[in-house]
């Protein structure tokens, strides 16, 4: 690592260098791929912490590149120079970032900070979750991204970091406040914590939840890799549904599709206890080449089954899974727009699922308050009309300085995550 900093800094243009003061250590967390009921196997996998969440200081010392809201003018003029000058430091991941493994195969998420990903694709997903602790306002989430499986290395030439340090981060929402993207710093016009970049890509949300909510959320792109936006390519106020990346997904959300008693405190799927999320992925032949029909959603708790609440409005017809005619019904109804549909549905986000990078992180939202997931959303419209209410919560409770105040010893666990064929993952006791 040294060798490769003192290179870099011979040279010239090279950036995202590695720093050297903490050793990167990623916490192990097995998952398991199976092939039938009963028959996994343990892969040897683990976490790493993305790379904004580190500590960025320049190459030759303890100096901050970035200290939290702003960058050195000095060490960064340009985005190309700022990450030639500038390091990536190893993660403390317990002390620093409150990220620990209780056992083996299970990751515990503080609400202190946030954020991590590993990696890997399958047809069916499985994974147990304790969301008792997480309260309004807080997500804990699960779900994939089409990021470059190297962080980007090879494909940027700047980025020294890679996958190790968690570098090459993108999603649909095609986030401006991101640090590094395709091996430079988004440097160049930062303000209020966003650059004039931003790193898109498809994007799967297999878990949003919390205590009183859950969502889950196809979000295809218009384009199969990561890939740096500017202007109207990200797609941002106005220009929402003209940028490359669905930003409101097609959502199954069961209080928002009209079964108010199914996820909650004491309901159908009480979140007072853990409870394992089943995800299928069902294609047109049934074979993992086929085209995506369907995404699926069962819950296993105290050892019973227990199949998604169906959707139960006049207009749109009786599921409980996410088809291109449920999301374009679903949004024909909620009168919003079908992007998900414009951008390919279905079919784009099956092609897209192919490349995923596993991310599994717990946050708050300082755009919106989480109202979208757990609240009334557009706040300011009137909740009875069908798709503007959520969920139960407060929509003053998820401000972010309401809920760290509030909730700052929240935290998720993630445990038992397996992949593999359709009914291979789980089952009923
Ligand atoms: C900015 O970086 C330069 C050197 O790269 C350093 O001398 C200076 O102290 C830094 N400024 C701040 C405010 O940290
Ligand atoms: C638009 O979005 C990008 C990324 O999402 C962000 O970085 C940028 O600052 C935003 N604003 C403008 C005016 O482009």
């Amino acid at each position: 690592m040294r060798a490769l900093t003192t290179l870099s800094f011979a040279s010239l243009a090279l950036g995202q260098q590695i720093g050297t003061y903490n050793t990167e250590k990623h916490p192990e967390m097995p998952i398991e791929v199976c092939t039938a009921p009963g028959s996994c196997q343990k892969e040897a996998t683990s976490v790493v912490l993305d790379s904004n969440w580190r500590w960025t200081h320049v190459t030759s010392g303890y100096t901050n590149c970035f200290d939290g809201s702003e960058w050195n003018t000095t060490a960064c003029p340009d985005g190309k120079t700022c990450a030639a000058n500038c390091a990536i430091e190893g993660a403390d991941y317990s002390t620093t970032y409150g990220i620990t493994t209780p056992s083996s195969g299970a990751l515990q998420l503080k609400f202190v900070t946030k954020n991590d990903n590993g990696q890997n694709v399958g047809s069916r997903f499985t994974l147990d979750v304790d969301v008792s602790k997480l309260a309004c306002g807080i997500n804990g989430a699960v779900y994939f991204s089409e990021m470059d499986e190297d962080g980007g290395m090879a494909r940027f030439p700047g980025n020294k970091a890679g996958a190790k340090y968690g570098t090459g981060y993108c999603d649909s929402q095609c986030p401006g406040d991101i640090k590094f993207i395709n091996g430079e710093a988004n440097s160049e016009g930062w303000s209020d914590g966003a650059g004039k970049y931003g790193t898109c890509c498809s994007e799967m949300d297999i878990w949003e939840a919390n205590l009183d909510a859950t969502a889950y959320t196809p979000h295809p792109c218009s384009v199969y890799e990561q890939t740096r936006c500017e202007g109207t390519d990200c797609g941002n106020g106005s220009e929402r549904y003209s940028g490359m990346c669905d930003k409101d997904g097609c959502d199954f959300n069961s209080f928002r599709m009209g079964n108010k008693e199914f996820y909650g405190t004491g309901m159908t799927v009480d979140t007072t206890k853990p409870v394992t999320v089943v995800t299928q992925f069902v294609t047109d032949d049934g074979t993992d080449t086929g085209n995506l029909k369907s995404i699926k959603r069962f819950y296993v708790q105290d050892g019973k089954v227990i199949p998604n609440s169906n959707t139960n409005f006049d207009g749109i017809d009786p599921a409980n899974d996410v088809t291109d005619q449920f999301c374009e019904q679903q949004k024909t109804l909620f009168q919003d727009n079908n992007y998900f549909g414009k951008l390919g549905g279905m079919g784009v986000m099956g092609k897209q699922l192919t490349k995923m990078v596993l991310v599994l992180s717990i946050w708050d939202d300082h755009a919106v308050s989480m109202n979208w997931l757990d609240s009334n959303f557009p706040t300011d419209e009137d909740p009875s009309q069908p798709g503007i209410a959520r969920g139960r919560c407060d929509p003053a409770a998820g401000l972010p300085a309401t809920v760290e105040a509030a909730h700052p010893d929240a935290y998720v666990v993630y445990s038992n995550i397996k992949f593999g064929a359709i009914g291979s993952t789980f089952s009923a006791n």
